[in-house]
Parts: C-alpha cells; structure tokens; sequence
C-alpha cells in the first residue's frame, strides 16, 4: 500500500524584501506554497510550527549586523535541531568560493547564486524537498513521528489534518462514528479509511444508503429475511449486518433513515442482534457502524424527525468533513492528483494546468465539493487538446473571469486590485513574460499594460523575457 498523504511543498523565504518572493510564487505554480517573513527572528518563530519543507535565506542581508549575523547562523541551527530538520537553502548574489565555504560550513543544505535562473532554483528546492520527505519516512518508521498513514486521502489544510488525526484516534477501537459534511466532501472515502486501519481490516465493509428507497426495501436490505417472510421470500436472505459480520458497516445519509427503521437500528446498536424479517430468532452481529449525514440531525431530532436516543447512541464520535471551498488551498492539490489520475485513465498526454485554469479552480463555489472537482477535471481533461489544461476546457457555467460567488468584503478597490493583479501575472506566465503578447491577450495597448505593471507593483523580474 503506497500509504503517503501528498503534500504541497512549503516554502518560507527570509527576505527583507518582498520581490524575489513574488516571483517564485508565480513560477513555482500549484504545488508549492510560498510564505515569507522580512526577518531572521520571525523565520526562526516559524520554523516552530513545524509547517515548513524549506527555507530559502537571503544571504546578503541589507547592511548585515552583527546582530543579523548572528541570528542568521541561530537559524540555521534552530533548522537543523528539529525532530524533523528542515533544509536551508541561501540565495546569494555573491558567487565567491569563501562565501560559499561560509554558506556551507554554516549548516545550509545548499546555496544558490542569483541571478534567477527558476529551473535551476526549482532543481534545488525538489531535490531538498526529496531529502527531508525521506529523512521524515526514516523517522517516522522509527516511531518518530505519529503521522498518520491515510492513503488515499488527499488534503493539506489544518481543517484536513485534524480529520486525519480523528481517523487514527478512532479507528482503532469499534465506536460508532458519525460523519457530517456536505456531499462529495469525501465522507464514504473517511468511512473507508476508518475501516482500512481498524482491526476489521480483513473482514466485510458493507456501504448502504436508504436514500428514494421504500421502507420495505430498506428493512429487507438491512436485516434480511426468512424464507416465506412475505410473497415471493423463496429463500433466506441475509441483510448487509450480517453479511458485515466482524466488519463495518456504512450508513450513508442516516437522516433518511425512516422512523420504525430507527428503532430497530437502535435496537442492533443496543443488544448486538437483530431478527430478520419473519423470524423471532434473534442473531447475534458484530459490527462497528459508521454513519454519514449531510443533514442537520438535531434541528430533526428538534422536528422530532429523528429519533433522539438513536442520535445520542451515534453522534458519540464526530468527525466533521470542511466543504472545499473552505480548504480552497488543497484545490490546486485535489486537481493534480485527479488529472494524473483521469490523464493515465484516457490515455492523454496532459502535462498540468494554466494558471488560468488553476485560478478559475480556486475561485469556483464548489456546491458538489471534491465529487464536483473531480468530474470537472475528468471533462476538461476529455475535452482538452493538451498539453496543458486551460480555462477554454472548463464547463460552461464555470466562472471563467474568475469573480468571486460570494460578496468578498473588505474594500472594493483592494479587490480590484488583487483581481487586476492576478490577470496581469496570468497573462504575462502564459507570455512567458512577453509584454506585447500578454498586452494582446489582455486586449489592452502596451503602455496601458507599462502602467499596470507599475501601478500594481509587478516586480520586473516577472517581464525580464523582452520581446
Ligand atoms: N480527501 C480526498 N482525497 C482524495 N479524493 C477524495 C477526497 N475526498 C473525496 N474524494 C473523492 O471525491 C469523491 C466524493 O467522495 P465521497 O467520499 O463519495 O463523498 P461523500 O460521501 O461525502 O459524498 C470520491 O470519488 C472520492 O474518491
Ligand atoms: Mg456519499
């Protein structure tokens, strides 16, 4: 089992000055996550959190004091003295042999000597990043560190992290659990997981869901029947509970649960046995059940749609599912794994996203959450010519221009400006920084777009590619 979470990989840039960060995040793309702090003291406060692949360090501070000088050399071990060392990459624009011996001797992973050249500095952020991944499975296989092993399950954020940590916490023991989250934001994929890393492991995990069936037909699917229980019961049929036996079962969308049907799960839940339909011979069950919700359970409990006592007996363990667009930074994440996924499914050559595409992805409402996303990337992926996903390739009633479908608040212009900002950089990527075509993309002259650049403060590395 390839049991790894995939991970975003985390840049923090020491720098006082914000430009070379604003580059790297538009060359990096999706899967890196760029943050930066404008001094040593706060980069050595961060590296605490335990959030950070990397640190690529500005060597040549501005007017270094010996102060700075020696908090420069305090980070640099505070970064090798963590359970998990994170690598210290310096930049530098001094290309000397002695300050690359002292860049070294000081503990840093690598050095890099500016100017820019992305491919080489991507190089060296991977091959660290490759590094401490592996230095972290060595710990980990160590007992180190108690990272959960999740498998399939992709996500990133704090909200994810603190699902994966109730999984392992819960799947050990044979709780009932409850799982409450819109649909498709992967509660039958947690159901699973729980099931994977119990001790049931081996046994049964039977999924049901009442939902649009009759009442009759639920009962008969979850508790089974004796022969002759009704016309046409020519055999004994056993339910999912028992077909379970000594393993899980899923109930999904447990508020469509009917009322007499509450009662008798709640009596299996009680007394570890049910009787099939026609039969007053009761059967002993071992399951652990996990139910799965999308409805608010006690506003119907209130309503007195749902059973009290029954919610009581599962809500005992709940584990909530955030809605994507709440974890909008694992978006990027999700759609590279499933285009790699659908890619090698259709037999396509698709080598990633615009940035186009990826910030129309980011902006989207995401009502059906993950489900939705992966249906979205499998079409664009069938639709696209290659070699990369672009917006063209979205559905119609995607938002193309990208304008956020909620109100943002905050100020107007500022908005404005992010938004302004965001087409410019797209353009100027998909131009490989060639003003005149990202002018002509944008439909705008090229002084308008001269201007842009100043106005928002678009650093001039980003154009460097003149025409
Ligand atoms: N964290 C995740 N990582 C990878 N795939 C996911 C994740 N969450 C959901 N999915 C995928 O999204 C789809 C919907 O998930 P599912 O568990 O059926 O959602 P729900 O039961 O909440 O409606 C599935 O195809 C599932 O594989
Ligand atoms: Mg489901």
């Amino acid at each position: 089992m390839t049991e790894i979470i995939e991970r975003v990989k985390r840049l923090l840039i020491v720098d006082p000055d914000e430009r070379f960060s604003l580059v790297l995040r538009s060359v990096l793309g999706p899967g890196y996550s760029v943050g930066r702090v404008s001094a040593i003291g706060q980069g050595i406060a961060r590296l605490g959190g335990g959030d950070i692949d990397l640190v690529l360090l500005n060597w040549d501070w501005p007017k270094l004091s010996p102060v700075a000088r020696e908090e420069r050399e305090e980070l640099l071990k505070a970064a090798a003295s963590l359970p998990a060392p994170v690598p210290v990459v310096a930049l530098t624009g001094d290309g000397r042999r002695e300050t690359a011996m002292e860049i070294i001797g000081q503990g840093a992973y690598d050095f890099f000597v500016q100017p820019l050249d992305v491919l080489e500095l991507k190089l060296v952020i991977d091959r660290a990043h490759r590094m401490v991944t592996l230095a972290r499975d060595l710990a980990e296989a160590r007992g180190f560190a108690a990272l959960s092993h999740l498998g399939s399950m992709v996500g990133n954020c704090k909200s994810m992290q603190r699902v994966y940590d109730l999984i392992t916490k819960v799947a050990g023991v044979s709780t009932t659990v409850l799982l409450r989250g819109e649909s498709g934001t992967g509660k039958e994929v947690v159901a699973r997981t729980i099931h994977r890393l119990s001790p049931r492991a081996n046994k049964a995990f039977m999924a049901f869901s009442p939902s649009a069936l009759p009442e009759t037909l639920i009962e008969d699917e979850l508790f089974g029947h004796e022969k002759g229980a009704f016309t046409g019961a020519a055999q004994v049929r056993r339910g999912r509970f028992e077909e379970a036996q000594g393993g899980t079962v899923f109930l999904d969308e447990i508020g469509d649960l009917p009322m007499p049907m509450q009662a008798k799960l709640l009596r299996v839940l009680q007394e570890r046995s049910l009787e099939r339909l026609g039969s007053s011979a009761p059967v002993q069950v071992d399951i652990r059940l996990i139910c799965a919700t999308n409805r608010d359970l006690e506003k119907m409990v209130q309503e007195g749609a749902f059973r009290q006592d029954l919610y009581f007996r599962i809500s005992v363990f709940r584990i909530d599912l955030p809605p994507l667009r709440e974890r909008r930074d694992d978006i990027a994440l999700l759609a590279e794994l499933f285009c790699r996924q659908f890619a090698e499914a259709h037999k396509k050559n698709i080598r990633g996203f615009t940035p186009g595409f990826v910030s129309a992805l980011v902006r989207h409402g995401w009502p059906g959450n993950v489900r939705e996303l992966q249906n979205v990337i499998e079409r664009s992926l069938i639709l696209s010519d290659g070699p990369q996903l672009g917006v063209q390739d979205l559905p119609p009633e995607f938002n193309k221009f990208g304008i956020p479908s909620e109100i943002p608040s905050g100020s107007f212009h500022e908005a404005a400006r992010q938004f302004k900002r965001e087409m410019v950089l797209a353009a100027l990527r998909a131009s490989s920084g060639n003003r005149m075509k990202a002018a002509q993309g944008l439909r705008i002259s090229r002084s308008y777009l001269h201007r842009l650049l100043k106005q928002l403060n678009i650093p001039t590395e980003e154009t460097n590619a003149e025409e």
